[in-house]
C-alpha cells in the first residue's frame, strides 16, 4: 500500500494530488486543508475521475491521526497572495507560513509519522529547517523540492537555446530556492558535452540562457499569479523516488552540515529520504556563490 499525504490544497497541492491520482502513484491519498470546503470538493472531484482512470486511489480528508502510517507527506500549504506584491521575495511568506508549520508540524509529530516529508512550502529552505524542528524527524527525512524546479527551468532554457530536449541537458541550479540561487555552469552538459565548449562553438551567450532561466518562473507567476504544474512534477518525482526507493540523484534542499543550513545540492533520494549527499567539483567562484546563498538563507530566516 503506497500511502501519500498532501497538506495544503491550493494551486500547488491540488496539482500535486491530481498528478498522484492520474499517474497512479498512490493507493491511499490523504488530503488536508484548513479550508474544509475546498479540500472536500477536490476529494470528491478526484473520486469522480476514478471511473474513467486506470487506477484506484482511496481518498481521506483532514485526518491527522492517519499520518502515522503514511510513507510520504508533501507540504504544499501557504498563502500565495502574499507574493503578489511589487518585487516579491519568497521570504515574504515566512511570517505566515512559520505559524502554519508550527501548527501542522506538531500534528505530524503527534501522529507518530516516521516517513519522509517533502516540502514545497516557501521559503523552501527555511521551512525545511522549521519542519525538522517541529516534527522531530531526522534531517535526512525532511527534503525540500528546492532547485529541482529551478534545474528543470534551466534544462528547458538550455534546451531552447541549443535545440535539444530538456532531458538532454544535465547540470544544476544550486543554493537557495530563491534570489541567491545560481547556475553552476561547470556542471552543465548538453548531450554530454560541457556547455561552455558548445556555447563557444555555437556562439551562444550563456548570460542570455541564465536570464531565460530566471525569468521563466516570473513569467508563469505573473501570467496566472501562481505556479503549479512544474513544481507538481518535481514534487511527484521526489515522492516516487521515496516510494520506489529509486536512489536517484537530484538537486533538492537537504541539510548540509558544512553550511549549517538546508540548501539545494545534489543528493541521492530513496526510501529513507536523503541516503547520500553528493560532492560536486565546483569552481572557486561557484563555491563562493554557494556560501553566499547559504548565508542569505540563514540571515533572511533570522530577520523575519
Ligand atoms: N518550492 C517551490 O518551488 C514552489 C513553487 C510554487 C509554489 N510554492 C509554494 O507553495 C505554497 C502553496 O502555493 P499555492 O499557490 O498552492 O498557494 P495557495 O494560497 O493557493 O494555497 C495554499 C493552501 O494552503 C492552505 N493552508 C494554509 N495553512 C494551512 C494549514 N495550517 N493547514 C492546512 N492547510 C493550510 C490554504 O487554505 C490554501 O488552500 C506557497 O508557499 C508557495 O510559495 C513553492
Amino acid at each position: 500500500m503506497r500511502k501519500v499525504a498532501v497538506i495544503g490544497m491550493g494551486n500547488v497541492g491540488a496539482a500535486v494530488a491530481h498528478q498522484l491520482v492520474v499517474g497512479g502513484y498512490a493507493d491511499e491519498l490523504y488530503l488536508y486543508d484548513k479550508n474544509e470546503a475546498k479540500v472536500k470538493a477536490d476529494a470528491l472531484d478526484f473520486e469522480d475521475s476514478m471511473d474513467n482512470l486506470p487506477f484506484n486511489v482511496n481518498i481521506t480528508v483532514n485526518d491527522y491521526d492517519a499520518l502515522k502510517d503514511v510513507e510520504v507527506i508533501v507540504s504544499a500549504m501557504g498563502n500565495i497572495r502574499l507574493l503578489d506584491v511589487p518585487n516579491p521575495d519568497r521570504f515574504a511568506e515566512l511570517k505566515h507560513n512559520r505559524v502554519q508549520v508550527e501548527e501542522v508540524g506538531a500534528k505530524i509529530k503527534a501522529s507518530g509519522f516516521h516517513g519522509v516529508l517533502v516540502d514545497i512550502t516557501n521559503p523552501c529552505d527555511a521551512i525545511c529547517q522549521l519542519y525538522k524542528e517541529t516534527t522531530g524527524l531526522p534531517y535526512e527525512k525532511v527534503i525540500g523540492t528546492g532547485t529541482l524546479l529551478d534545474s528543470a527551468r534551466l534544462h528547458r532554457a538550455v534546451g531552447k537555446f541549443f535545440g535539444v530536449h530538456p532531458k538532454a541537458v544535465k547540470g544544476y541550479s544550486l543554493g537557495e530556492h530563491g534570489d541567491s540561487q545560481f547556475v553552476a555552469w561547470s556542471t552543465v552538459k548538453v548531450l554530454e558535452q560541457p556547455i561552455a565548449e558548445l556555447a563557444k562553438e555555437k556562439n551562444i551567450d550563456l548570460n542570455a540562457v541564465d536570464e531565460e532561466t530566471r525569468q521563466g518562473g516570473f513569467t508563469v507567476f505573473y501570467g496566472k499569479k501562481y505556479t503549479n504544474y512544474g513544481i507538481a512534477a518535481a514534487a511527484v518525482r521526489l515522492v516516487h523516488a521515496v516510494l520506489s526507493d529509486s536512489k536517484e540523484q537530484m538537486p533538492v534542499s537537504n541539510y548540509r552540515e558544512e553550511y549549517h543550513s538546508y540548501l539545494s545540492y545534489p543528493a541521492i533520494v530513496g526510501r529513507e529520504g536523503i541516503v547520500k549527499q553528493c560532492k560536486l567539483d565546483l569552481t572557486e567562484e561557484e563555491l563562493q556563490k554557494l556560501q553566499h546563498s547559504a548565508d542569505t538563507i540563514l540571515s533572511k530566516a533570522q530577520a523575519k
